[in-house]
């Protein structure tokens, strides 16, 4: 194989039978760092956002990356730099932005389930938009805002009740999910936040789902949420920014997601024949920022041939790529130097003590102890769900730019793992 690029993947590529990410060959990453190792591109993630920002060119759009994806403070490094702001979920979230250089008024804050203490701190650090969900929110944060003497800038999350067509742990926008305003208690929610003292209404804003692969649900979710702006001015309420929250699909198999340039365009069309072209535009991207950003690299422990099944045991686990035992989720699987000749049907799984730890099934692959294989499309909700179940310390992660390999994370030992736990005496 010779600069063989991988479909939805075009910062890594065989280069003379060896994968490669950008121009540093994989199998040296490995050998370096060990494995379990995440390798993240910084050209992939930079060219992600550049299909965003070609779609928004000449609007006033603020793009603030979901976090929750990937928040390696290199990572988040990287897109402050790049003039992003952030969509953080907790405190934790806040703190590391913070650590990484980002500025507190791109911050917005989202999440079903704020504590009081992390109302304060962003309060306190004066973030950009609170996006609530609740009425009770509502009250709890015109309280804390009062007892500080400000006033927290605030956005409602409205559920449009649109379909986003993706798996139901990570659907969002429907009714009877836990997200959000519905849409018919809308304006009332409005007019409620509009009247109380501690709060400054400045936005809307949606999130209809994750791994959304077609163009329909956002352009259905932008007329429910153009509606509703119209008729929350219309009870004078005006609203300063649109937030449409995040949600777009990679490849992960043959994944035909539209582009984020072309999604845009449709987009901000519809929106010029509304007549809100104008407005101050939000999202929140995650994974189409980052997914196809990363790799996971993994060494071949055993081969296990089997009666019905063989299996490739590997040293990455369900603790570090959660995401097919969660949502029976598809990786491709690839080795880092291929081999000749013919390959195998296995399942490709992990050293934890449960049979949901898989990572692929039923993949053709040609392997061989101590091979390295790379499982693709890594760079989202991998490392940022992993655990240390079964005891098992997080990988190490490294950054590639151009030929330089950065470790942006150490692996954990095994007393980074209990240092906080304690004997009783
Ligand atoms: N905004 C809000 C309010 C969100 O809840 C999310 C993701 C995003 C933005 C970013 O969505 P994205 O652009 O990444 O689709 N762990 C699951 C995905 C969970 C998504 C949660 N919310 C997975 O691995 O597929």
């Amino acid at each position: 194989m010779n600069a063989n690029t991988l479909p939805g993947q075009p910062h890594i590529a065989y280069q003379a039978n060896t994968l490669c990410m950008e121009s540093v060959k994989l199998a040296d990453v490995a050998a370096q760092f060990g494995t379990p190792v995440f390798a993240y591109s910084k050209a992939a993630m930079l060219s992600a956002l550049a299909a965003y920002q070609r779609g928004f060119a000449g609007r006033q759009v603020q793009i603030c990356y979901a976090m929750k994806a990937n928040s390696n403070l290199a990572v988040l490094q990287v897109f402050a730099n790049a003039g992003c702001g952030f969509d953080i979920v907790s405190g934790g979230e806040l703190a590391r932005v913070l650590a990484a250089g980002g500025t507190p008024e791109k911050i917005i804050f989202s999440g079903v389930g704020k504590t009081r203490a992390e109302m304060k701190q962003a309060l306190e650090l004066g973030i950009g938009c609170f996006n609530v969900e609740s009425e009770a929110e509502l009250e709890v944060l015109n309280d804390v805002a009062m007892s500080l003497g400000k006033k927290a800038p605030v956005s409602l999350r409205v559920n449009p009740n649109v379909d986003p067509k993706t798996h139901p742990y990570i659907s969002t926008g429907l009714k009877g999910n836990k997200f959000g305003v519905a849409h018919e208690n809308a304006v009332q929610t409005y007019l409620r936040a509009a009247a109380l003292p501690g709060l400054a209404v400045v936005g809307i804003d949606c999130h209809i789902g994750s791994q959304i692969t077609e163009a329909t649900p956002y352009l259905d979710a932008m007329d429910r949420i153009l509606d509703l702006v119209a008729d929350i001015e219309t009870a004078g309420v005006p609203i300063h920014h649109i937030d449409f929250g995040g949600g777009l699909g990679i490849d992960y198999n043959g994944d035909t997601p539209p582009a984020a340039d072309t999604l845009w365009q449709q987009l901000l069309a519809k929106l010029d024949a509304r007549g809100y072209g104008h407005r101050q535009l939000m999202i929140e991207p995650g994974r189409s920022l980052v997914g196809n950003a990363g790799v996971c690299l993994t060494d071949v422990l055993f081969m296990k041939p089997g009666e019905q099944k063989n299996f490739c045991i590997i040293d990455a686990a369900m603790n570090d790529l959660p995401r097919p035992a969660m949502y029976q989720a598809f990786h491709q699987i690839v080795p880092v130097s291929p081999r000749a000749g013919a390959s195998t049907l296995l399942d490709v799984v992990g050293p934890v003590c449960e049979s949901g730890d898989w990572i692929g099934r039923d993949r053709q692959l040609n392997v061989q102890a101590g091979d390295t294989l790379a499982v693709l499309s890594a760079g989202a909700y991998c490392m940022s769900m992993s655990s240390n179940y079964n005891t098992r310390g997080r990988a190490a992660e490294v950054l590639i730019d151009g030929q330089q390999v950065h470790l942006i994370r150490n692996r954990e030992t095994a007393h980074d793992t209990f240092q906080g736990e304690h004997l009783v005496t």
